[in-house]
């Protein structure tokens, strides 16, 4: 709680990489551009950037490990996974670069309040390595997607959407990079209005209000 009696929204972060867009969010908290506190951040990688980076702005930060499947959590794994949020009292769950699918007990225990960034315009190129996808198909405009969780493999109602690019001489490398920027942009305004109370699901789609 603080002075005026509203508690600050608090927000768990669940990451397998290096951490950029948790950085941008957790930058834009404090910098009082998103209404928000990271109260905790999670990975399965035990050498994850993203644990670093968290511990260098003294926010908690935990290894859990992930059990013996590659793609999803084992079911202990993910009860803890649960266990950790709701004792950092999060109100909203971010994937930022969770390489993992999240199971029926994750998504009825925060329904309608996970949220991921995919590298690509959705429905266009869901899974891995969407930039590659993206060239390899040859089209001229990419982007990244904000959007709630739902059972399906980046599959859920879209928040928001940012265009970028392809450029004739890029690389995969370059090209994640100039998507990569975007997600730095558009994550932090998604969240902000969550927090802010500026966003509503309707069916598939998301309507955003300002009051
Ligand atoms: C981001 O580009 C994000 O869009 C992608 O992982 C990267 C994480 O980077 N997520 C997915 O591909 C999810 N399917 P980061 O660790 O620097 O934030």
């Amino acid at each position: 709680t603080c002075v005026t009696g509203k508690r600050t929204f608090r927000i768990g972060v669940l990451g397998s990489g290096k951490g950029s867009d948790f950085v941008a969010i957790a930058d834009a908290c404090v910098a009082g551009s998103v209404p928000a506190q990271v109260a905790v951040v999670l990975s399965d990688v035990p050498e994850a950037g993203i644990l670093s980076r968290a511990r260098e702005r003294n926010i908690p930060a935990h290894f859990l490990p992930p059990g013996k499947f590659r793609t999803k959590l084992e079911e202990e794994a993910e009860r803890n996974y649960i266990e950790a949020l709701r004792a950092a009292k999060v109100d909203l769950v971010v994937l930022a670069g969770f390489m993992r699918v999240l199971k029926d007990a994750f998504l009825g225990t925060f329904a309608g309040r996970i949220v991921n960034i995919h590298p690509s315009l959705l429905p266009s190129f869901p899974g891995l390595a969407a930039w590659e996808q993206a060239l390899a198909h040859g089209v001229r405009v990419t982007g990244c997607t904000v959007h709630f969780v739902d059972a399906g493999v980046d599959s859920g109602p879209i928040i928001g959407q940012q265009t970028v690019p392809v450029l004739d001489d890029d690389t995969a490398e370059t090209l994640h990079q100039r998507i990569q920027a975007a997600e730095h942009a558009l994550y932090p305004k998604c969240v902000a209005a969550i927090a802010r109370g500026e966003v509503a699901i309707r069916g598939r789609r998301v309507v955003w209000r300002a009051f």
